[in-house]
């Protein structure tokens, strides 16, 4: 069967997983209510008479694959009060995103040691939990650079100042994540239960980090620094399953072609491995950028990641990972 949607994907879609799972049950499916044969068609590319193709405003900087190898995980030790706020706010959000996902790695790994067997039947992450995971996790990692962005955006224009580049690097960063979200729905269309969580958690945490942007910006990068941490770990953890032979339906899997248009992967290089190293990659990126702007002055400080250097020799932040800082750049070293 052929249709304009297989025909512009990378690879027939028939051959990625539906989200099935369920936690509870095996015989329903709340977090998919379709079928495979309409997932084909979640989402087409909108087709118009004169338009030939509609680009990305903010093109992807490109990686190497020797870049994005040398990512890892890292921890910026809290040092301030607010620091210390903003990571027991990730530890309590990390919780209750474990259970929803299904996803107990220390458990795991300490039931591993007693009782391997058992351990695999209760926790082994699948493909699909993976997928579940992922989904909610990019749907809320595109709200944090929105409400930091339109927060600074009306502040410009409330107190008539300038705000020195931070704007484009947070509405950056969100149209990032939700790439990383469409990416993930080509391969699993939400069922009714995940799209009403999406929902709830939009809900909550927009107004939460809204309120929180308006009264301390600095803790609030610093929780997004946090934040992104922990995708590095939820995404080394997914590509170290790939490799270890645990996640079969996507060893073999390609990347989506919203996916290898968008990173420009290479040729040779676009299966469900190199898609997971990119977007490792970007959230990487992102725990970079959201530490060091928790390092700055958010009221007088200018952009790194925007400004040209005196000093055009040295290593500077910029939009590739080629000077990744897994703890940021601290302050007096880039303003
Ligand atoms: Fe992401
Ligand atoms: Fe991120």
């Amino acid at each position: 069967m052929s249709s304009p949607l297989m025909a512009r994907c990378a690879r027939p879609i028939t051959s990625y997983p539906v989200i099935t799972t369920n936690l509870w049950s095996h015989s329903i499916r709340p977090f998919s209510t379709t079928s495979t044969q309409q997932i084909r068609l979640f989402f087409p590319e909108t087709q118009t008479k004169k338009i030939r193709v509609t680009p990305p405003a903010w093109p992807h900087p490109i990686y190497t694959e020797e870049q994005m190898q040398r990512v890892g995980i890292s921890h910026r030790e809290t040092r301030t009060f607010g620091d210390r706020v903003a990571l027991a706010m990730i530890r309590l959000l990390r919780s209750g995103f474990d259970l929803v996902s299904g996803y107990r790695h220390e458990h795991a790994v300490s039931m591993h040691e007693k009782d391997p067997a058992k351990a695999e039947q209760k926790y082994r992450m699948t493909e699909e939990k993976y997928l579940i995971r992922n989904i909610f996790l990019e749907s809320i990692a595109g709200v944090p650079g929105m409400v930091g962005g339109m927060l600074r955006h009306l502040r410009s224009l409330r107190r008539m100042k300038r705000d020195n580049g931070w704007i484009e690097t947070l509405l950056e960063e969100s149209f990032n994540e939700r790439m990383h979200l469409l990416t993930f729905l080509q391969m699993a269309e939400p069922g009714f239960f995940l799209r009403l969580l999406v929902l709830g958690a939009q809900g909550v945490f927009f107004n939460a980090f809204f309120i929180a942007y308006l009264v301390n910006p600095h803790i609030c990068h610093r929780f997004v620094g946090y934040l992104e941490e922990e995708a590095v770990i939820t995404y080394t953890r997914e590509i170290a399953d790939i490799e270890a032979g645990k996640l079969p339906k996507w060893e073999h899997m390609q990347a989506p072609e919203i996916a290898v248009k968008y990173w420009n992967m290479p040729e040779g290089h676009r299966s469900m491995h190199d898609l997971l190293l990119y977007i490792r990659a970007d959230e990487a990126k992102h725990r970079e950028v959201n530490h060091t702007l928790g390092n700055l002055d958010w009221k007088e400080d200018p952009n790194p990641y925007v400004s040209v250097y005196r000093d055009a020799e040295k290593p500077h932040p910029g939009k590739g990972i080629e000077h990744l800082k897994p703890t940021g750049w601290e302050r007096k070293d880039v303003v």
